[in-house]
């Protein structure tokens, strides 16, 4: 019997796991291995939800946004008996590797079943927010900030023609960068990040100036894991203890709180899940390929607990305890760029 890898693909979706998908198929089976893929996360190990995964089932895939395997927020380290359903499946399964594509969270579970049970586990990058360490970039960012800034585009036509201010509201759960990234290239007048203290006065004043200087209309990009005095979450939490930051309303309450304090009438647009819809930029795709093709290498080498990432231009192998032992926010320097375009 050939050996076997496992592909799962957990946490939020993005555009690009297809890609990452494809690019280990492809890459096992020039070696002879098998490819099986574990459907909806970790949950397919915990519950054994496993099909198989043959080149022609990979064929096509590369500029398809979601998953074909599925995905969930399932962690079974909240399960009763989830990492040792986890460890009966990848023995039972007879899986040499498993591949774990995803955010902070499923590597989170990566490292842990690696550290503490020796799962023979390779991690690769995924998020729209760009927010783990040891890589320069994750996969899907591009796409969300590509998004995210048409989004802003069009919405200075309508602010401008109605003299208004656009607050838009940008995912990121603990990080500012689609806000940052997107707010520099579609001009935003004013970022607000978790990152960065918000100054509610100082962002008015830099619209009563922009305002003054006959520029009637302003856009502000919001991150909806900023902190506003005030705002209450409604006490529900998945099995990685995250609120949906999208039902808190960041956007709608600083635009209350602007238009009170401006007296400019203030709109909000929240973008939220179709920054991580359709179809990958190029860039993300080619990424994503290379990320597959490194995590492929790994597990067909046997070199676990690592995570494939990329620093400068080079996809490089990192250890998965790095990669998830903090978050990589954005730093002040990086909000400076943006930070000179205020007002
Ligand atoms: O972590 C990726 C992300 O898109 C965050 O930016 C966002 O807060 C969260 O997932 C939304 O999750 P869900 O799709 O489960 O509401």
């Amino acid at each position: 019997m050939a050996n076997t890898i496992g592909i799962l693909t957990g946490g939020g979706d993005c555009p690009g796991l297809n890609a990452v998908i494809r690019a280990v198929v492809r890459e096992s089976d020039a070696a002879g291995w098998d490819c099986v893929g574990i459907l909806e996360g970790w949950r397919g190990l915990v519950e054994g939800l496993f099909r198989d995964l043959p080149l022609r089932d990979v064929s096509g895939i590369l500029p398809r946004g979601g998953t074909i395997l599925g995905t969930s927020r399932t962690n079974p380290y909240k399960l009763d008996g989830g990492v040792d359903k986890v460890l009966a499946s990848i023995r039972d399964r007879g899986f040499d590797a498993i591949v774990a594509i995803g955010g902070e969270d499923t590597l989170g579970v990566a490292t842990r079943l690696h550290a503490e049970h020796d799962v023979p586990v390779v991690g690769v990058p995924k998020t729209i927010d760009n927010d783990l360490s040891g890589t320069d970039y994750t996969f899907g960012f591009d796409t969300a900030v590509s998004i995210a800034t048409e989004a802003i585009d069009r919405l200075h036509t309508t602010a401008e023609s109605h003299n208004r201010v656009m607050v838009v509201e940008v995912m990121g759960r603990h990080a500012g960068w689609i806000a940052v990234m997107s707010g520099i290239a579609g001009g935003a007048d004013a970022i607000v990040i978790p990152e960065q203290p918000l100054d509610y006065e100082q962002v008015a004043e830099a619209l009563r100036k922009r305002h003054a200087r006959g520029k009637n209309f302003s856009i502000i990009v919001a991150s909806e894991g900023t902190e506003l005095p005030g705002l209450a979450d409604d006490g529900e939490v998945d099995q990685f203890g995250h609120v949906t930051l999208s039902k808190r309303g960041v956007g709608e309450a600083l635009a209350q709180e602007i238009e009170s304090r401006t007296g400019f009438e203030t709109r909000v647009t929240v973008l939220g899940h179709v920054q991580r819809g359709g179809s990958p930029t190029a860039r993300d795709r080619v990424l994503a390929t290379r990320f597959g093709l490194k995590a492929a290498e790994l597990a067909l080498s046997g070199q676990f607990g690592l995570m494939a990432a990329l620093q400068g231009d080079d996809i490089v192998a990192v250890s998965l305890e790095e990669a998830t032992a903090e978050l990589k926010t954005v730093p002040p320097e990086w909000y400076a760029v943006a930070q000179a375009f205020f007002g």
